[in-house]
This record gives C-alpha cells, structure tokens and sequence, in this order.
C-alpha cells in the first residue's frame, strides 16, 4: 500500500505550536515511530503552508496512491479550493484533525474537505493520523 499525509499550514510548527492543544511531539518524531510500526505500507510526507501547493500534491498523488490522510488545518475550514481538488481526484482521502475542532471556535465547526471525504477522524491528537492509516489496511 502506498499513502501519503498532506499537512497544511502551520503543521510544520508541531511540538513547539500551542502544545497545550496540539501536543509537544514533532511531526517528523511522529512519522518515524509510525513509520516503524507499519513497515509494509509505504508511507509519504508533504507539508506546505501554501494552499495552491496543497492542491498540485492532491492532484499529483491523487490517481496512483492507494490513499490520502489530508489534515489542510486552516484551510480546511476557508478552502473551496482544496474541497474542489478532493471531489476531483480518484484517491480516497481521509480528512483528519489533532484536536476536536466541534469543541473549539465556531469557525473551525465548517469543513470544505468532509462533504468529500471518505470518512473524519479528528481529536485523537497524533494518533488520529494513526486511525486514519489503520482504516487502508
Ligand atoms: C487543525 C484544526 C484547525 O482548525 C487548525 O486551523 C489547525 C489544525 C487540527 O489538526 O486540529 O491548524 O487542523
């Protein structure tokens, strides 16, 4: 199996971003545990805090990859864009968050992603990336 995680903005600021809500382990920390949990499935990494970037890796990646865990953060809940590339591509995605963005500010309660998505996994913190790998196998 062939995944992807797609991260968005700010994501790169994992461990030292408001650890209180986001945890204090990085994401590269993260994806070497994990990746050493799940040796047979081949796992990839993009993080840009630019939003048409986030649009041209769902394309490029969205017609040979047997899945996408997108977490688009902030764009998530601003971005018609990155919804539209969802809905076009053949990939299933799993649109995930690392903190319950329903018990946070009303406007994080709005998702561009979920009405394409093939399912949401959110406030689990890291492990909800987990969950997510975990539903392609
Ligand atoms: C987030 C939730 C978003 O509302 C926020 O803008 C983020 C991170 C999460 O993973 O909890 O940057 O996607």
């Amino acid at each position: 199996k062939k995944l992807i995680i797609i991260n968005g903005p700010n994501l790169n600021l994992l461990g030292k971003r408001e650890p209180n809500i986001y945890g204090s382990l990085s994401f590269t920390e993260f994806l070497e545990e994990v990746k050493g949990k799940y040796k047979d499935v081949e796992i990839d990494y993009f993080q840009s805090n630019i939003e048409g970037e986030l649009i041209d890796k769902l394309q490029e990646t969205g017609f040979t990859y047997d899945g996408i865990i997108l977490n688009a953060a902030a764009y998530t809940h601003t971005s018609i864009g990155i919804g539209d590339a969802v809905k076009a591509i053949e990939t299933p995605v799993i649109e995930v968050h690392i903190s319950n963005t329903f018990s946070r500010e009303e406007f994080r309660h709005q998702s561009f992603i979920s009405p394409n998505a093939r399912g949401v996994i959110l406030g689990f913190g890291l492990q909800s990336y987990e969950l997510a790998i975990q539903s392609f196998l």
